[in-house]
Order: structure tokens, then sequence, then C-alpha cells
């Protein structure tokens, strides 16, 4: 059995392993945090996993790893030095990062050309992308793997031409959440009139067809060209960006809404996971493939 060491048992650490592990891996989870065996207990059970807060051990005879730590270049820097010392030749070192470049998490490491960034959406065991985007050191046969390795757990891995901060998922969410932040500040539009107006227009529209897909239908038979000459020639207002003094009442706004704790946090994973569940089967996922080639692309 393939064994799979999975580094950070937070958000993304436990979906990502109880990913392998229905894909049946042997999992090994490490984290320092003290209530290691409950969170495995309590998120893994059913699942054949070890826990142990020893990096080291962790990763000694794994077959690949997915860390998924706290985003900071220096834990990475450090944990991917433990990791390179102990993991054989030709084992993928894949991070989660949502924004590190691959380059700077391998700076100095002698395992360099084996990191990779492998980011997910979360939660990676539901959401179908992940974003492998390599460094100038990254070797071909380590995005090659980690690519199949992806493939294998049903997921459609896009590979990046090149690293940059944020790869794309993250840009184009950044981009997306200064403006809400910004409406919401403006008084233009309160947190969650907001989440509905996206959740029933781009939403449900970028889960079918992607962005450049849609402008392509939205100049009717003359195509993107017509979309941008005739509607999108009058979008020429200034977009303005969020004031960071008064994020925090934003947040408050995020907290009122939807809560804080366990219990809320239980409460809408559920809701968030029953319908991305049900919007993935109708959607054809996980064969891209074949959905693209219905979708008109060449
Ligand atoms: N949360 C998201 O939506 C999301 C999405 C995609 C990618 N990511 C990326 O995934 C990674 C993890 O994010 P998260 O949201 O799960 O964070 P998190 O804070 O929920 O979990 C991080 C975990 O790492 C553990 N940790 C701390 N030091 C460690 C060490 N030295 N070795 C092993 N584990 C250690 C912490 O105890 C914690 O349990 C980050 O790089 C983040 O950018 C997050």
């Amino acid at each position: 059995m393939a064994v799979v060491t999975i580094v950070g048992a937070g958000v993304i650490g436990v979906s990502w392993a109880r990913l392998f592990g229905a894909a049946g891996w042997e999992v090994r989870v490490s984290d320092p945090r003290p209530d290691l065996a409950e969170v495995v207990a309590r998120d893994l059970a059913g699942l054949e996993v070890t826990a142990t807060h020893d990096l080291a051990a962790a990763a000694t005879g794994a077959d690949f790893v997915q860390e998924a730590g706290p985003e900071r270049t220096d834990i990475k820097e450090q944990m991917f030095a433990t990791l390179a010392a102990h993991t054989a030749d030709g084992v993928v070192l894949a991070s989660s990062s949502s924004s590190l470049l691959p380059s700077v998490i391998a700076r100095g490491n002698p395992a360099a050309d084996r990191i990779v960034i492998g980011h997910p959406f979360n939660p990676p065991e539901l959401m179908p992308l992940v974003e492998v985007v390599p460094g100038p050191q990254t070797s071909a046969a380590t995005v090659q793997r980690a690519t199949e390795v992806y493939r294998e757990l049903g997921k459609l891995p896009i590979r990046l031409k090149k690293e940059i901060p944020g790869f794309v998922g993250n840009r184009l969410q950044k981009v997306f959440n200064d403006q809400a932040t910004y409406l919401v500040q403006q008084g233009v539009v309160d947190v969650t009139d907001l989440d509905d107006l996206v959740r029933a227009s781009l939403g449900l529209r970028w889960a079918t067809i992607g962005p450049f897909q849609s402008g392509a239908l939205g100049g009717g038979p003359a195509g993107m060209r017509h979309l941008v000459e005739h509607v999108g020639s009058q979008l020429t207002f200034e977009i303005g960006s969020p004031d960071p003094a008064g994020l925090g009442a934003v947040l408050d706004a995020v907290e009122a809404a939807y809560g804080t704790g366990e219990e809320a946090y239980r409460s809408l994973a559920e809701l968030r996971d029953r319908r991305t569940r049900g919007a993935l089967a109708p959607l054809d996922w996980p064969e891209p493939l074949a959905g693209a080639a219905e979708g008109g692309r060449k």
C-alpha cells in the first residue's frame, strides 16, 4: 500500500487525509498540536491513519508528501528541510500553499527538484482543482508524478507554466474578495446579500462555464469580440479598493451573519459539502476532459 505523509492536521490537512485514505493510501499525519489524537479520532475515524508529532518519523518511508502546515515562509522552509532529509530520492514533496512561491519554499533545500506546489481549493476532498506550480528548480519528473497522483485521486490538476505569487486561483479570488469587501464598506450591499447575489449569478455560471467561455456566449453569435465592444466599452468606472482600517467592521458583519466556533463551523461546512456534492455529479467531474469537449473546446 502506498504511503502518504500529510504535514499539518488543520482544515486542509484533514481533508487531504480523507481523500488519500478513501483512495486506498496508507495515511500518516504529522502535526505538533497537542490535540492531534482527538482530531484524528473525530475527523479521520474509519481510515487507516498513523498520527505523530514527529515529522521526521512520519516522513521516513513515505511515497508522497502533501504539506498543509502554516502559511509562513520560515515554517515551510523548516518543514521542507526536515522532509528533504527524511525522504528518498524521487519522492514528491508537495506544498498546499495558497500563495507562496515554490522557489522561496525550496530556497537552499537539497531536494529543491522534488518540491512543487499542489494547491487545492478547500475542501480538497471535494473541489476538483489542484494547481500544480513548479519553481525554476522543480524537475519535470516531480511535476509529472504530482500530476499523476492528483489525477488518480480524481482531481483536475492544472499545471501553471511558471510561478507567480498567489498562483491563478488566489489572484482571481483576491481581486474578487477585495471588491466584495469594498462594496460592503461603501454600504452598497450587506454580507449575506452579496453572498446570495454571487451564488445566484457568477458562482453558478462559473461552475458550468469559465469566464472566457461565458464571454464567448455573452456576445451572441458574434462572440466575445462583440461583448467587449458593446457592453465592455461602457465599463469604464474606477472600481476602488477596500480600506484596510475598516476591515474589522466587515469581519464583525460576517461573524454576526454566520457565527464562529465549532458548532457554527461544522454546520456551515455540512451545508457547503452537501451542496457541493449535489453540484459535482451533473458537472461530470472528475472527468473534465469529456465535459470540456461537450463545452466546445477545440
Ligand atoms: N484554508 C484554506 O482555505 C486553504 C485552501 C488551500 C490551501 N491552503 C493552504 O494549506 C495550508 C494549511 O492551511 P490550513 O487552512 O489547513 O491551516 P490551519 O491553521 O487550519 O492548519 C495548519 C496546521 O499546521 C499545524 N502545524 C504548525 N506547525 C507545524 C509543523 N511544524 N509541522 C506540521 N504541522 C504544523 C498546526 O498545528 C495546524 O494544525 C496553508 O499553506 C494554506 O495556505 C489553505
